[in-house]
């Protein structure tokens, strides 16, 4: 039986050993408001709840995976009590005990990469487009993307990218490492179902315990609780003259294209 549960911008399912969570503001290339942060969170401790699932695939309703954060609320001063929900969205994320395959398309942006970065396994589309243009819009990279990326793509890399904030395409992105495969757009769905019953046949204990063993290695290399405190980074951003003069400047080119 399928189980769905009540979210407003992500729609997220259970359906056995299988689940899904789909990102679901197509029209507005699925950002990733304050709201949604908080619902990914919800839904990663709701398929916590479903101890039969081995699998989530992690996806965005329409032509892309995610534009990053929500630039239209960019200006809205957020809660204090909201600084660091999107580090929780990525630890829930990352602790999930179902393994999670990314299904990237279209735009994978900023907090768009946090996300598939906090997933397992990535599969992408040999289409998709990636960029993180935190550093354009004043604020360094927060909701523990930085050591996620460390982790992905190594410390060079992660530099480059966040301080350049050039794009990059899926074979980039597959060979530094943060793709497990891209493949032609067309068979996007039939390479992330092949993947998902390979994943689906292994016996459950095993292939948790092997993400949870992965997952505790990993952060012994890269610990992501060290990000704690990048929400002083992104609000001291918002703040900053020079960095919101860069940030009127992106997102006046954004509007005139
Ligand atoms: N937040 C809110 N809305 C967004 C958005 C975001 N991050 N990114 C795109 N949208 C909206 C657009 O405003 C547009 O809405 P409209 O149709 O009502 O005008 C719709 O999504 C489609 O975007 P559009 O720019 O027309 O698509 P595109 O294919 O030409 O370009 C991008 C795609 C991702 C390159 C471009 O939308 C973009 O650069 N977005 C901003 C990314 C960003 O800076 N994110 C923040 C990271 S910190």
């Amino acid at each position: 039986m399928i189980e769905t549960a009540p979210f407003d911008t992500l729609v997220a399912t259970a359906d056995g050993n299988r689940g899904s969570l789909q990102l679901n503001r197509p029209d507005k290339l699925n950002p990733l408001s304050m709201h949604t942060l908080h619902e990914i969170e919800l839904a990663a401790r709701w398929f916590d709840e479903h101890h039969d699932l081995k699998v989530v695939v992690v996806s965005g309703a329409g032509r892309s995976f995610s534009a990053g954060a929500d630039i239209t609320a960019f200006n809205e001063a957020a809660p204090m009590e909201d600084r660091q929900v999107g580090w929780r969205m990525a630890r829930a994320l990352d602790e999930m005990r179902a393994v999670t395959v990314a299904r990237i398309q279209g735009w994978c942006v900023g907090g768009g990469l946090v996300v598939a970065s906090g997933c397992d396994l990535r599969i992408a589309a040999d289409t998709a487009r990636f960029s993180i243009p935190e550093v354009d819009l004043g604020i360094p990279l927060a909701w523990g993307g930085i050591p996620r990326l460390v982790r992905e793509l190594g410390p060079a890399l992660t530099k480059e990218l966040v301080m350049t904030c050039r794009p990059f395409d899926a074979a980039e992105a597959k060979a530094a490492g943060f793709l497990n495969r891209v493949v032609p757009e067309a068979t996007l769905d039939d390479e992330v179902e092949s993947l998902v019953q390979v994943l689906l046949a292994k016996p459950k204990l095993a292939l948790l315990e092997t993400k949870a063993h992965v997952n505790a290695v990993t952060e012994s290399m890269v610990g992501t609780g060290r990000s704690w405190a990048d929400a002083d980074g992104l609000f001291a951003g918002l703040r900053d003259a020079e960095g919101r003069a860069s940030a009127l400047a992106y997102v006046e080119r954004l509007f005139k294209k």
